[in-house]
């Protein structure tokens, strides 16, 4: 399925602070180095605060990460879970078209989609309240058909039942969510026929359902005031444990703003390299024998006083980081191309695929 960012995008994107300091923790949790481990999490919260992923919110998190804005939109165009256009108001229904679900009725539902909420996938119903769209399994095979609604899952539905799910949502009403015909949970139609002793008659719902019930709204987006933080060590930060607490990233989130951060960036997640007024005497190496270098990237190169294979081969990821946010026109290339890796083989000497083809310029 064809994933693009939507056509008509806000000018900008800010974390709330409450998200702020969430989105910041998250990144804690991770090695350095290895920031951008956090991005779905961090996604997710833009999304959850915005109602979809916007385009600004894929930069922002990009740039709290230090990674170039085409790795993040990979994330956020790969995953169902982020919306890339605006949803219902009240929920997104995402219908499971896959196998099991097809062949237990999945069109019925996608029919019912279609009656009731708007003739096309990811379009907005009239109200503004509701939008559909078809989805590749969602692991619950066994209950097919299902679909997913806000946070849970309907399963083992019909075309009747899902209707009555819609209309209840519409009126305000939070239906019941798991099996719809009564199962437990993934248990067959006539009831269990093993670890019977096990079973715990006294219990109503499955536990995701209990869940689902206990918390009485699944269709509510999170705002980063209920989800506890679950990151000690910062609170440890004032006592002494400073290690880990120190590499909260003091980065900007209004895109706005990022400007004036550019020039204070001395933040955890890059790191100028070292660079040249000018080549050495021997003049300058030919950066076009790394791959993805040609004659612009090279004067840009130049221009930044980078012009030698041992400037290059030095840089750590963090350097690495900071070269490819400051390439203008060519951002992500360093990383992207492993220039490092390209750098050490040529200054030792030896060759790489690409750069024996640069002798003779015998590059496409
Ligand atoms: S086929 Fe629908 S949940 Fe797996």
């Amino acid at each position: 399925m064809l994933r693009r960012l939507h056509q008509d995008q806000p000018e900008v994107f800010a974390f709330t602070p409450a998200n702020l300091t969430w989105a910041k923790a998250q990144i804690t949790k991770f090695p350095e180095g290895r920031e951008a481990s956090a991005i779905i999490p961090l996604l997710w919260r833009a999304q959850e605060q915005e109602g979809w992923l916007t385009r600004p919110a894929i930069e922002v998190v990009a740039d709290m990460l230090g990674l170039a804005y085409i790795r993040a939109l990979e994330v956020a165009s790969f995953y169902f879970m982020f919306q890339l256009q605006p949803v219902g108001s009240v929920a997104h229904i995402q219908v499971c078209g896959t196998t099991s679900c097809m062949i237990c009725g999945a069109e019925d539902l996608i029919a019912v989609c279609k009656e009731k909420i708007a003739a096309k996938a990811r379009e907005v119903s009239q109200d503004g309240k509701l939008s559909w769209e078809e989805v590749e399994c969602l692991g619950a095979c066994t209950n097919a058909p299902m679909a997913q609604i806000g946070k849970d899952y309907y399963e083992d539905l019909t075309a009747d039942r899902f209707g009555d799910i819609i209309d209840e949502f519409l009126q305000g009403q939070i239906p019941q969510p798991g099996p719809q015909n009564n199962r437990f949970s993934c248990e067959p139609q006539t009831g269990i026929t093993s670890l019977k002793d096990y079973q715990r008659k006294t219990v109503r719902y499955n536990a995701s359902v209990d869940r689902a019930l206990g918390l009485s709204d699944t269709v509510r987006r999170i705002d980063g005031s209920e989800v506890p933080l679950l990151t000690p060590w910062l609170e440890q930060a004032g006592k002494g444990s400073p290690a880990k607490a120190k590499k909260s990233p003091q980065r900007v989130i209004n895109p706005s703003e990022s400007a004036v951060a550019a020039s204070k960036k001395s933040d955890l997640l890059d790191l100028k390299p070292a660079t040249l007024d000018g080549p050495r005497e021997a003049g300058a190496d030919d950066l076009q024998k790394i791959k993805g270098v040609g004659p612009k990237l090279e004067k840009l190169l130049n221009n930044m006083g980078f012009f030698h294979f041992d400037q290059i081969e030095k840089w750590t990821n963090k350097e690495v980081n900071w070269v490819d946010k400051n390439l203008e026109g060519f951002k992500g290339r360093a990383s992207r191309d492993k220039w490092v890796a390209q750098a050490k083989l040529i200054s030792t000497g030896k060759e790489t695929a690409f750069s024996s083809h640069v002798k003779t310029r015998d590059v496409l």
